[in-house]
Parts: C-alpha cells; sequence; structure tokens
C-alpha cells in the first residue's frame, strides 16, 4: 500500500518509512523540519534504494497536503508522527501544544476524509497512563485528560478524537500506537535520533556524554521505591517499534483500537547508563540530582495485546539499543547537521561552478 507519513523526518518517522519500505509499501512523508532534517529521507533513501517525495510544509496547510496526496494518489494510509514532543515546552507554552498537535490531528482527519483514505495510524504515548498505580500497564489500565502535562493530554484528547471519527464513519480504521520509550539507532548507524539543543530525554543524553559534547549525565532522583533507586522504565529499540507500525496498519480493520508497544521489561536508569558503557567501551561520568518534577517511579507496559492482535514482540534488548545508539552518535557526533551542512556546501559549489 502506499503510506502517507506526517512528520515521517523524525526519529521515529525515519526509522518506519525504512521498515515500511522494507516490507514492500511505498510512502510518501510530509514534514515541516521544524524539528527533523530532511538529511533523515536522503538516508532513508540510501538504505532502501528508493525515492521517498517529501513534501516540506506544516501539515495543518491542508490545501498544501491535500495537493500532495492527489499527486500521489492513491494514498491508502497514514501514519501520523507529526507533532510537538517536549514535556517541558508544553507547560510553558501549552496553547502552541494544543494548536499544534490538535490542529495538525484534525488536519489530517480531515485531508483523509476529503481523499477517501481510510486507515490511520497514530503515535500516542505512554504518558496517557498519567500517575497510574497498577503495573505493569494495560490498554485498559485508567487513562483521563487529568494528566500532568498539556503534552500528554494532546496525545489523550487525539486518541479520543480516533474514536469518535472511527465511530461516526464505519469505513474508518483508527489505530493508536501507545509508544513506552524509544530508544536506538538503524544498526547502519545511518539514521537515529537527532534533537536539537540539550536533550531532554536520558538515552540521547548518555550518547553525547559518552561522545564527549556533554560533561556528565545527570541521575534525577536515586531514592525512588526501585531495586537501585533510579526510575524504571520500558526502553523500546526504535526498530521494533517501527515494525510495529508496519504490523498495525497491515492488520487495520475498521473501528478503533489501541496497542501498547513496548517491551514489558523495566529498565533502571543506572541499568542503562551501564548498558551503554558496555557497548561503547568506556565510562560515563554521572551526577545524583534531585527528582524531576512530574516523574513517575516505574513505567513498563504488559505488551500481550499487540503480541495477541497484530503478531509483533520486541526482540531487541538495551544492549541491542545501546549499541546501535552508540554506533549512530559516534559515527554522527553532530547529528544529521554536519552532513546535512557538507551536502548543502556541494551543492552550492556545483552550482557556483555551472553558473561560471
Ligand atoms: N533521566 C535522568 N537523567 C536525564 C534524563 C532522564 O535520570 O538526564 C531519568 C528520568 O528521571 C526517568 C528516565 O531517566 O527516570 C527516563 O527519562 P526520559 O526523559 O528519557 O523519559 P520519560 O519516561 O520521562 O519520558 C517519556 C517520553 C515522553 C513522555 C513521558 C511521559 O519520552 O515523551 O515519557 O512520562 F511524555
Amino acid at each position: 500500500m502506499r503510506v502517507l507519513l506526517s512528520g515521517g523526518a523524525g526519529y521515529i518517522g525515519a526509522h518506519t518509512a525504512l521498515a515500511l519500505i522494507e516490507a514492500g509499501h511505498h510512502v510518501i512523508v510530509v514534514d515541516d523540519l521544524s524539528n527533523s532534517s530532511a538529511e533523515a529521507i536522503v538516508r532513508v533513501q540510501q538504505l532502501s534504494g528508493v525515492a521517498v517525495p517529501l513534501l516540506v510544509a506544516d501539515v495543518r496547510d491542508e490545501p498544501a497536503l491535500r495537493a500532495f496526496v492527489q499527486a500521489h494518489s492513491p494514498v491508502d494510509a497514514v501514519i501520523h508522527f507529526a507533532g510537538a514532543k517536549a514535556v517541558g515546552e508544553s507547560v510553558a507554552d501549552p496553547i502552541r501544544y494544543y494548536d499544534v498537535n490538535l490542529g495538525s490531528a484534525i488536519a489530517v482527519l480531515k485531508v483523509m476524509a476529503a481523499e477517501r483514505i481510510s486507515a490511520i495510524v497514530f503515535s500516542s504515548s505512554a504518558t496517557v497512563y498519567g500517575q497510574s498505580e497498577s503495573l505493569p500497564l494495560s490498554e485498559s489500565s485508567p487513562t483521563g485528560i487529568d494528566l500532568a502535562n498539556p503534552y500528554g493530554k494532546t496525545k489523550r484528547i487525539i486518541e479520543a478524537i480516533l474514536e469518535d471519527a472511527a465511530s461516526a464513519d464505519p469505513g474508518l480504521a483508527a489505530i493508536a500506537l501507545r509508544y513506552f520509550n524509544p530508544v536506538g539507532a538503524h544498526p547502519s548507524g545511518l539514521i537515529g535520533e537527532d534533537p536539537s539543543g540539550v536533550p531532554n530525554n536520558l538515552m540521547p543524553y548518555v550518547a553525547r556524554v559518552a561522545v564527549g559534547a556533554l560533561e556528565r549525565v545527570g541521575i534525577f532522583g536515586d531514592d525512588y521505591d526501585t531495586p537501585d533507586g533510579t526510575g524504571q522504565r520500558d526502553y523500546i529499540h526504535v526498530l521494533d517499534l517501527a515494525a510495529g507500525h508496519v504490523a498495525a496498519l497491515e492488520h487495520a480493520r475498521a473501528g478503533y483500537d489501541v496497542f501498547n508497544l513496548g517491551t514489558g521489561v523495566p529498565v533502571s536508569v543506572l541499568e542503562l547508563i551501564a548498558a551503554f558503557e558496555r557497548a561503547a567501551g568506556r565510562s560515563i561520568p554521572t551526577e545524583v540530582l534531585g527528582r524531576r518534577p512530574g516523574d513517575v517511579a516505574v513505567s513498563y507496559c504488559d505488551p500481550s495485546k499487540a503480541g495477541r492482535v497484530l503478531d509483533w514482540i520486541a526482540s531487541r534488548t538495551i544492549d541491542d539499543a545501546c549499541r546501535d545508539t552508540w554506533r549512530w552518535q559516534s559515527r554522527n557526533p553532530a547529528g544529521y547537521g554536519s552532513a546535512a551542512d557538507r551536502r548543502a556546501a556541494a551543492s552550492g559549489s556545483q552550482l557556483g561552478a555551472g553558473a561560471a
């Protein structure tokens, strides 16, 4: 099938684009490149040997999105990754988060209706479970919009919009995938996570310390009620996550459904750092700091529904993720930036030569 990826130049989008192509599908990408790089698409093309059409536009620009879809008709499905994703930023600027995230989802659904596209897979998040007490988290664990931050609320609200849209349109298949903590990179070292500025999340922070770009990892609390006192998360390799999208799309049936995508295995901050030290063969300086406001002690999922219904299971370990992140980070210490600059400089000099 032909699949439109909104936000397809981002971390998870680029890995999913590659997985879809490898599974025999065609992909087209819309991305405003506000938190991603066109270089990611160049690398996906390099790895797959297939051209990936890219529209650089805000997903909320409905006429542009519609024209792009029409130019690549027929489009069979959408995977909607586009959105703003920094928790702290969402607390500081909630209106922008509601505007961007809800506006993007609504624009995508409107274009889908106009162009008769009947399947959507949406990037939701484990954050919709908030401070749930019962672990592991299953799809029936309590959620609500009464969550800690506006980012998480937008994810939960978009799930509700999809559910309503699917019940109003009996032909629509809508699937929300609740990601746990995506980590890792493509084993080639060509695509990976490239956060702008200082990373908020643990794995990219550790990777930047390992490469010498940051001094030490701050451990946000070592007094939690966990085996070693540090927070535990369910870290899922981005290749497993990408495979989960392919499985969801291939399974899509009319109606709304939701799946956790995680490993089911809790890993602590100290365990992740130790795994990274093994992968990189160097020690990572750390410093224990206070707890980060809003953090839960432990979060991990019951992934059995995705196993049962989608025939999907996460097969990669935290060691695999650290090894692949290290390969990506050590080969691309400045992320996509330096390669993109080199490419622009090269095409600029070619243009110059041609014009002379
Ligand atoms: N941590 C540190 N030091 C750091 C960064 C993180 O000790 O520099 C710890 C955190 O306290 C937590 C664990 O590492 O225990 C993981 O933190 P991340 O920031 O990597 O991930 P979170 O679980 O906090 O965030 C994830 C998603 C968000 C989502 C959030 C909801 O990345 O998109 O879950 O809880 F909103």
